[in-house]
Formats: structure tokens, C-alpha cells, sequence
């Protein structure tokens, strides 16, 4: 056994939701070239579909924000070894004028669909005696970004954090470690409006010490150390990848 050997994912089974494109994408390509089965888990079945096909996963349509869809896919899926929390959205409208249904969208998908999937997941890996989560977190949740308003989308992210910590603790006894990453601004489709809105797109690279954003598969390898045996003694922990942006 080299060290090498403990990222490896062969003989396991692991689910990433929102994986039809962007960062999920580029984590499900990641463990599926550690070994893993992968399944991507999506809204969207037409880009999911070929996602999946091309890195030799399968598809299941999931909307995380359904608590039975979530409930009912984890009990079809005999085995989850390893459950990747990355399906999210933003808004970006000021506080005083977020209109109910943003605020619930935003929620939903992030926050709930996040323990809806580490409650239906997390139970089988309790049953089995061991499992790892992790979740696409956001540094958005442990800063507020500017100059965009997305107050709804910053609580939801500091919420999975905390969420991350509380079922670290609550599982770790029993075989199943929780921890998240925390990405800062990343070139995928969530960010390409707001790379276009005048004014955004400098700020958000004179505010990131590298000065510029990162790639999606640069979130990847933080996921497959967080899923794998390299880090069999970390539990509740969120590993930023922001260029820096959180030491200014
Ligand atoms: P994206 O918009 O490119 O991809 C999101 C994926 O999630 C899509 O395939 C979409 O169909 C799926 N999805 C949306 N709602 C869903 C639902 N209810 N059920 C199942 N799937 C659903 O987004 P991106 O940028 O790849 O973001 C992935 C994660 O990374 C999100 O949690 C996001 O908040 C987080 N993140 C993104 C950053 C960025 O700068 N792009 C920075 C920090 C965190």
C-alpha cells in the first residue's frame, strides 16, 4: 500500500448530485478516474445523460428539493459508499426586495436538498458502518461577496457548513465522516451572467489574490481527498479553494 493507494476509489459506489455539468461534472470525472462507480444525479436529463455516458457513470434524474424522490433513489441505490452534496443555485437580488420564492429556491436546492440527501444517504452508511459525504459548501459562506446581492445564497452556504460540522459529530463514532469544500469564484455556468455584469468580473479578480478564477477541475482533487481514505481522520471540516480570496 503506497500513499497513493488511499485515494483510490475502486469497489465504490458514489453519487454526486448536480454533476451534469460544471464543478459536480468535473468531481464525478474525478472519481470515476479513482476507481469509483459514479452516478450523477440531476435535474437535467439530456445534459446528464451524456455526462454521464462519457466518463462510463450512469444518470439518475433527482430534484434534491423533492425529500421522497431523494428518499425513494436511496432506496433503490443498494449501496452509497460515497455522497457528493455539490446541486446549487443563486439569486442575486437585493435583501429588501428577494421575493419569498427566491429566498425558498435558494433554500430548498442548497440547504434542504443538502440533508435530505445526507439524511436518506447518511442512514445506509450508518446501517453499513462506514460512508463519506461531502458537500459543495461555497466560500460564500464564510464571507459576504460583493459588489452582487445573494444574502439568501450566502446563509445557505454558511448553513452547509454548520450542518457539515453538526453531522461530523453526530456520525463520527459510527463509520461515516462529513466534511464540505468551499469553493470561491469558479468559471462554470453559475458564474457566467455574472462574469458579463458590468463591473463584476473586476472585482471579483482584484479581490481573489491569484487574480483570476478557478477552473472546475481544480475543486476535484479537494472532493477525492475529502471522499477517500487519504483523509480518514478528518471529519467536520470545509477546505476553501479560493485563490486566496479569504486571506484579504
Ligand atoms: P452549475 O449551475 O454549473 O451546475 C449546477 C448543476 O446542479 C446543474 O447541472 C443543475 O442542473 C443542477 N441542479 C440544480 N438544481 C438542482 C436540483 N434541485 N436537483 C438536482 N440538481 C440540480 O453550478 P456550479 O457552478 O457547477 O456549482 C456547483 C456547486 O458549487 C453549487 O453548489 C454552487 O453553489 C457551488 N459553488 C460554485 C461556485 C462558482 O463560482 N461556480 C463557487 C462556490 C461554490
Amino acid at each position: 500500500m503506497t500513499i497513493l493507494d488511499l485515494f483510490r476509489l475502486d469497489g465504490k459506489t458514489a453519487l454526486v448530485t448536480g454533476a451534469a455539468q460544471g464543478i459536480g461534472f468535473e468531481i464525478a470525472r474525478g472519481l470515476s478516474e479513482a476507481g469509483a462507480n459514479v452516478i450523477i444525479a440531476d435535474l437535467n436529463p439530456e445534459v446528464g445523460e451524456a455526462a454521464a455516458s462519457s466518463i462510463g457513470g450512469s444518470f439518475q434524474m433527482l430534484n434534491v428539493t423533492d425529500s421522497g424522490a431523494v428518499r425513494d433513489l436511496a432506496a433503490k441505490l443498494s449501496s452509497v459508499h460515497i455522497l457528493v452534496n455539490n446541486a446549487g443555485i443563486v439569486r442575486n437580488t437585493p435583501a429588501e426586495e428577494t421575493p419569498d420564492d427566491d429566498w425558498k429556491a435558494v433554500m430548498g436546492v442548497n440547504l434542504d436538498g443538502v440533508f435530505w440527501c445526507c439524511r436518506e444517504f447518511g442512514r445506509r452508511m450508518l446501517d453499513a458502518g462506514s460512508g463519506s459525504i461531502v458537500s459543495t459548501a461555497s466560500m460564500s459562506g464564510l464571507i459576504s461577496n460583493h459588489p452582487q446581492p445573494q444574502a439568501a445564497y450566502n446563509a445557505s452556504k454558511a448553513a452547509v457548513i454548520h450542518l457539515t460540522r453538526s453531522l461530523a459529530g453526530e456520525w463520527a463514532g459510527r463509520g461515516v465522516r462529513v466534511n464540505a469544500v468551499a469553493p470561491g469564484y469558479t468559471a462554470t455556468p453559475l458564474t457566467k451572467r455574472g462574469l458579463e455584469t458590468p463591473g463584476w468580473r473586476e472585482t471579483w479578480l482584484g479581490t481573489t489574490p491569484m487574480g483570476r478564477l478557478a477552473e472546475p477541475a481544480e475543486i476535484a482533487p479537494a472532493v477525492l481527498y475529502l471522499a477517500s481514505e487519504a483523509s480518514s481522520f478528518v471529519t467536520g471540516h470545509t477546505l476553501v479553494i479560493d485563490g486566496g480570496y479569504t486571506v484579504w
